[in-house]
């Protein structure tokens, strides 16, 4: 089939995430290598979002498609009763990986699975019901997840489950804030202590967060904010769980990023990088404290492809490659690069209001004035924003565009040279912004 029959089939017979399928234009893709993205008709993009900031190792990484081939050949499915090699070695492996006393995994489909069992394993090993979540992340498209989910996504799925409460981030949609990072933390945790009182914290089994919030603005949290808020919690028992389905596996320059604050949480949920989306699989890793609790209570969670036996073994080659290949620290070194392109972007075109990353996770907000009003309002969109997004394809490059904003998120093999082409691009196509600013 050529790109136009692809699209055709693919508009008729399927539903496409979050769109009205008249607003779908779904982009043709037939294979990728590496950071390159290839169409059926010849063409070429860059990948400079690691497609949904998942594909950190990169596209058919050889390592990852020989074991595809060799778990094959051994053992395909094994129910979840059962123990297998891959079962053992992957958890083994993750225990080893994983930080403090993160023993125990239950292993999931994705994202959004995690992070209902992490909910269900809260509650009943709390005994409490009440989840605090905050407005500015999103933890999957589930029935409860939706719930847990903060942002507009969230709205047209209410009313959902009882018991999530929504609290405002560390940081507010406003840049212009002008407060310390110790103000803003102290303000933050003053008001959810607060809140907490109001709600009973006896009757809160945990707080939800992204480490670092991706799709809605990654934002990394301000310095002292993650050690506060696990005093904060502990104070009142109530559990942290770190949602690190996007910003883990080396995304940040950490393998995890509760590790740029010196943390523990008592959960971790974690999906896309732990198989760079070759095969869907996700885990919550859990505390010595919260797994005992299950050596004499049930779990009562259970899932068919809970363990499965061909996943295990593909995500076994790529937290492999992760570490053998030095791709955490890739993405720490190459994050000081991508700070200098973004700071160099921000000089040259007055429609950049800020660039942000940690590591090779990065957004660029564009602003419509020297006053500094996003392009897009929250939950918005603009004109030029379309063109930005159509001019970058043409041009050899995907990347998601959101609101006023666009993601920077190359996979984690990507060379600085590339990196630099990238932004070259962007470079360019910053021009279209420029026309619709107002101001000096
Ligand atoms: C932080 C975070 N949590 C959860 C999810 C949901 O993961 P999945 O789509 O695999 O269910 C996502 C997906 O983008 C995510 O970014």
């Amino acid at each position: 089939m050529d790109s136009q029959a692809v699209i055709d089939a693919c508009m008729r017979h399927t539903l496409f995430n979050w769109s009205a399928r008249d607003n779908v234009h779904p982009m043709p893709i037939e294979s990728a290598q590496g950071i390159w993205l290839y169409g059926p008709d010849g063409q070429r993009w860059m990948d400079f979002n690691s497609q949904l900031m998942s594909v950190n190792i990169g596209h058919s990484h050889p390592r990852v498609v020989q074991a595809i081939k060799d778990a094959a050949d051994c053992l395909l499915y094994a129910f979840p009763g059962a123990a297998t090699q891959a079962r053992a070695d992957l958890s083994t492996r993750l225990a080893q990986l994983l930080p403090g006393d993160i023993n125990t995994f239950f292993f999931t489909l994705g994202g959004a699975e995690s992070n209902e069992n992490a909910i269900k394993i809260a509650r009943l090993a709390t005994g409490r019901f009440k989840i605090l979540s905050r407005y500015r992340s999103y933890h999957g498209a589930t029935n409860a997840t939706m719930q847990l989910t903060g942002d507009p996504r969230r709205w047209a799925n209410e009313p959902g489950a009882p018991g999530f409460i929504h609290v405002m981030d560390p940081t507010p949609y406003s840049y212009s804030f002008g407060h310390s990072d110790a103000e803003i933390v102290q303000n933050n945790l003053r008001y959810l202590e607060e809140l907490i009182m109001y709600e009973g914290p006896q009757t809160i089994a945990a707080m939800f967060i992204e480490t670092v919030t991706g799709t809605n603005g990654v934002l990394p949290p301000p310095q002292g904010y993650l050690q506060g808020l696990r005093a904060l919690l502990d104070k009142y028992g109530i559990l942290l769980v770190c949602d690190e389905v996007m910003a883990g596996w080396g995304r940040t320059g950490k393998l995890f990023a509760f590790q740029h604050g010196d943390i523990l949480p008592d959960i971790v949920t974690m999906a896309k990088g732990l198989t760079s989306s070759t095969i869907p699989l996700g885990a919550v890793g859990m505390r010595d404290h919260i797994a005992h609790y299950f050596d004499d209570h049930v779990f009562w969670g259970g899932l068919t492809y809970n363990s499965h036996a061909l996943a295990m073994n593909v995500a076994r080659a790529c937290i492999d490659v992760v570490v053998e290949e030095g791709l955490v620290e890739n993405a720490a070194r190459l994050g000081l690069v991508m700070r200098a392109e973004m700071d160099r972007l921000t000089a040259a075109h007055p429609s950049v209001k800020v660039g942000r990353n940690i590591g090779l996770f990065g957004m660029i907000d564009i602003q419509k004035d020297s006053a500094g009003t996003p392009i897009a309002p929250y939950n918005g969109s603009h004109p030029a924003m379309a063109e930005f997004s159509r001019y970058l394809l043409d041009n050899g490059l995907f990347t998601f565009v959101r609101w006023g904003s666009f993601m920077c998120n190359p996979p984690l093999i990507i060379t600085e040279e590339e990196l630099r082409q990238g932004f070259a691009i962007i470079d360019r196509a910053l021009q279209i912004t420029d026309r619709v600013f107002q101001g000096q």
